[in-house]
């Protein structure tokens, strides 16, 4: 992906959709047609558990990528992006695969294009003011909102599961990340003021009412690696064979007390372990804030960041550290980490009155012992990928 993560205009009140209408008629010579949006996300609990076909509730978060678009007579998708001023263009027909971000787009025209074979051509400008590559899903904002444009040009109805299914297809045959489909389902199916509790064996979602009282903090280590170089397709190879070696389809028919089978080796049992507590830990969160009991919910996530860590081994000790001096905050009921691991966001449950009071202090010591700048920012609940047409 690129890299840069500028911060431009948001396209929700008016004078920003005609800056960026302005913008795609600068860069192609005529006026959009549309603007898609689709949202970054973060997960409150249930990591490494959508290829496990166990649960996630996470939720969509403001920042989002959104792109312009006007359709053209032809197969060819032209795609110019401000986040680093790079122009890409690739036939929907073509199976040679580009390089660097162009090959989000082109994973999803291809998945698109198998799917529904009279998938039009188009142009348009992207821009994001979701932070690129730190673990909120900004690829699966980006393929969301292609497959918008897609789906609109060629007048087939939005499915968010069916889309997010095209979005893994891109990740996992295009990318190379043999990510779940966590990601591009909470970009593409969110509800305002809800979490989503996702069940990715029966892929059915459940809305869950974000409740009173309590605030999103997330916090960025700003240490980052690209889930394609790190251990995530081998954890994912891992808790495969400790499925094969106890006998189940996928870990989510194994339970605890199946911990002590013969052929599971130490690694292959804690990755078991992690998995299927965290599944529990997932509706112990869902039904603990339906009921407004943040002590319970904070409990579950922090616990799930120590499940991550010692058990699944995807942290790394700049992510621990944020934890922990979160978990020390007065205001703090609950903090992990979010995603796939290995650097970016933390997220804690806090209280609203003092979570900035948190965020700095946290974000002092951080600095302090690691020497890195870290940042924060609180979230609410947000909707999932839209269209406006213009
Ligand atoms: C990444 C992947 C998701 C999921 C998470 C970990 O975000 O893209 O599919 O596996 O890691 O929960």
């Amino acid at each position: 992906m690129v890299e840069s993560a500028r911060m431009p205009a948001e396209a929700r009140d008016p004078r920003q959709i005609s800056s960026l209408a302005e913008t795609h008629q600068r860069q192609f010579g005529h006026a959009p047609e549309l603007i898609a949006r689709s949202p970054g996300r973060v997960n409150l609990i249930g990591d490494h558990t959508d290829y496990n076909l166990g649960f996630s509730l996470p939720m969509a978060i403001e920042q989002s990528f959104h792109v312009t678009a006007n359709r053209r007579q032809d197969r060819q998708v032209i795609l110019h992006s401000l986040l680093d001023e790079s122009r890409i263009s690739f036939d929907i027909d073509s199976a040679a695969p580009l390089d660097d971000w162009g090959i989000y787009p082109q994973g999803v025209a291809r998945a698109f294009e198998q799917r529904y074979p009279e998938a039009h051509g188009w142009e348009g400008v992207i821009v994001a003011d979701l932070p690129v590559g730190a673990g909120l899903s900004s690829s699966a904002a980006l393929e969301m909102a292609i497959a918008r444009v897609f789906a609109s040009f060629s007048d087939v109805d939005w499915k968010p599961l069916e889309m997010a299914r095209l979005g893994w297809q891109a990740e996992n045959h295009w990318v190379g990340l043999e990510s779940g489909l966590l990601d591009q389902i909470a970009s593409a199916a969110a509800a305002s003021g809800h979490l989503l509790l996702i069940d990715f064996e029966s892929i059915e979602v459940t809305q869950v009412p974000f409740p009173e009282g309590v605030e999103v903090l997330l916090v960025d280590s700003s240490v980052r690696r690209e889930l394609t170089t790190t251990g995530y397709n081998d954890r994912r190879e891992e808790s495969f064979e400790a499925a094969r070696a106890l006998g189940v389809k996928s870990l989510r028919e194994a339970s605890l007390s199946d911990m002590d089978h013969e052929e599971l080796n130490d690694v292959l049992a804690r990755r078991a372990r992690h998995v299927i507590s965290e599944n529990d830990r997932v509706q112990e969160v869902a039904d603990a804030l339906r009921r407004g009991d943040l002590t319970t919910a904070g409990g579950a996530m922090s616990a799930s960041h120590l499940s991550l860590a010692n058990d699944y081994e995807v942290s790394v000790p700049e992510i621990d550290l944020l934890v922990s001096l979160l978990n020390e905050a007065d205001g703090c009921r609950g903090a992990r980490m979010t995603g796939g691991g290995f650097g970016g966001y933390v997220v804690a449950l806090v209280k609203p009155e003092s979570s900035n009071e948190t965020a700095k202090a946290t974000l002092e010591t951080y600095r302090e012992r690691t020497g890195l700048n870290g940042s924060a920012f609180t979230a609410t609940p947000q909707s999932g990928t839209s269209v406006l047409h213009l």
